[in-house]
């Protein structure tokens, strides 16, 4: 069992054009407790470089694309988001890094925990260790 997962959500538009919509327990595994989202992010950044302890997550690219490499300590993707009616479900201590985003590009992030800075494993051989 993979600790990462790609979602494909219900596209609700119409001849008005598109609408998606995802609520916790549902199309998102877990009850949402925070968003924010990464945008505006220059060329040559990779962000995230990290796992989390604690934090679940589903990331969204809304506008754009970006690329997600995820690391569960068993198995290594890099996954392209690039449509809004798709997401990556991530649980908690998945390595990610976010990289390649497009100028247009709107990551949106959920999870189901408050920020807590100290829950982060900043070092790969740490995470590795800590996963075995
Ligand atoms: P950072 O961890 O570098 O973001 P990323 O995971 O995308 O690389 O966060 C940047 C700053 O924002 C850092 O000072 C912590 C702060 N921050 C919050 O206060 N709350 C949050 O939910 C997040 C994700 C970050």
């Amino acid at each position: 069992m993979k600790e990462y997962k790609l979602l494909s959500f219900p596209q609700l538009g119409d001849e008005r054009g598109n609408l998606v919509v995802v609520e916790g327990m549902k199309e998102i595994p877990f009850e949402i407790k925070r968003m924010f989202y990464i945008y505006g992010t220059q060329e040559g950044v990779v962000r995230g470089q990290h796992a989390n302890k604690n934090s679940q997550f589903v990331l969204i690219n809304l506008s754009g694309t970006c690329k997600i490499l995820v690391d569960d300590g068993k198995s290594r993707e890099i996954v392209e988001l690039n449509k809004p009616h798709e997401g990556i479900y991530l649980n908690k201590m998945v390595w990610k890094d976010m990289y390649d985003f497009s100028k247009d590009s709107i990551l949106l992030v959920l999870s189901d925990c408050g920020y807590d800075g100290g829950e982060y494993i900043r070092e790969y051989e740490e995470f590795k260790s800590e996963i075995k």
